[in-house]
């Protein structure tokens, strides 16, 4: 009977134990923070320093791959009608003074078949990428110094976003939408969200079980018959038999 109550303050200890060893462990290994040592986000500050400095404007800068990730197609084939003039988009359209620009993404600048390039561009060495088509409609002739082609550019860069999620869809094959990460930040405080709920749950069942150890081991002096303040034999037999049961969990004394 004795061994058996023994094994079952035995049993309850070592549940406890491993439960606040666990709780330790897990919280080690799951919050390892990586601070990045640049912000996702650049942040802009323009404006004046001097001592006439008025109100400092501070621009938040979007990624070209957020902006990708959110674009819209029909505001994209608004912008386009800026190049119509000048370009056709579908398959097989017609060169005008602009070369047609069907798969025109993912290709070696100066790529259209039967258009006579300027040597500006097919001597560009460029790639269309989607960082390399943005730079070029924000200012073509910044990119592209001595191109022919005439278009002072696109400023807004939700605009060019959307114009370029337009333009990949005319394709053949579009080509692979940049990959959009969220800042970092974002990433690591839902992280720590997500430990911080599981540690609450973790401590909860831990406290949940340790209560339920105690009762078990106030039940367990209760049902002994001799043992109470007065006997100090029994209160050191139990000691000792507690001791000895987290010596053997905590490894003790080795
Ligand atoms: C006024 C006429 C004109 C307008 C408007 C114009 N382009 Fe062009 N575009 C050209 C010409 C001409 C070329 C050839 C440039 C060269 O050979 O240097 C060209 C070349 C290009 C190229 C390179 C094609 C290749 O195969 O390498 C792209 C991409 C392009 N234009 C996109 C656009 C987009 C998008 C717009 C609208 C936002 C636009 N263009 C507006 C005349 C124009």
């Amino acid at each position: 009977m004795d061994g058996l109550l023994l094994n079952k303050i035995f049993g309850a200890v070592l549940a406890t134990a491993l439960v606040i060893f666990g709780v330790r462990e897990l919280s080690h290994t799951l919050v390892h923070p990586h601070i990045p040592d640049h912000p996702g986000y650049a942040v802009e500050v323009t404006g004046s320093t001097g001592t006439d400095a008025g109100p400092v404007e501070v621009v938040k800068e979007i990624s070209l791959a957020e902006l990708l990730a959110s674009a819209s197609l029909s505001s994209g084939e608004r912008v386009a009608k800026k190049c119509a003039a000048c370009h056709t988009f579908d398959n097989g359209g017609a060169n005008k003074t602009g070369p047609n620009l069907w798969n025109v993404m993912g290709r070696a600048a100066a790529g259209a078949d039967g258009f006579g390039f300027s040597s500006a561009m097919s001597g560009s060495g460029l790639t269309w990428d989607f960082e390399t088509m943005n730079q070029f409609l924000a200012k073509p002739k910044e990119l592209v110094p001595g191109t022919a082609m005439s278009f002072a550019g696109i400023k807004k860069p939700k605009d060019r976003a959307n114009l370029l999620a337009w333009i990949r869809s005319k394709s053949d094959a579009p080509l692979d939408l940049p990959v959009f990460v969220a800042p970092v930040e974002e990433i690591v405080e839902a992280a720590a969200d997500m430990v911080g709920d599981a540690a609450q749950d973790i401590e909860t069942a831990a406290i949940a079980s340790s209560e339920a150890a105690a009762d078990g081991a106030a039940d367990l002096l209760n049902s002994l018959p001799n043992v109470s303040g007065t006997d100090p034999t029994h209160e050191a037999a139990v000691d000792q038999a507690g001791t000895e049961a987290l010596d053997e969990i905590t490894g003790g004394d080795q």
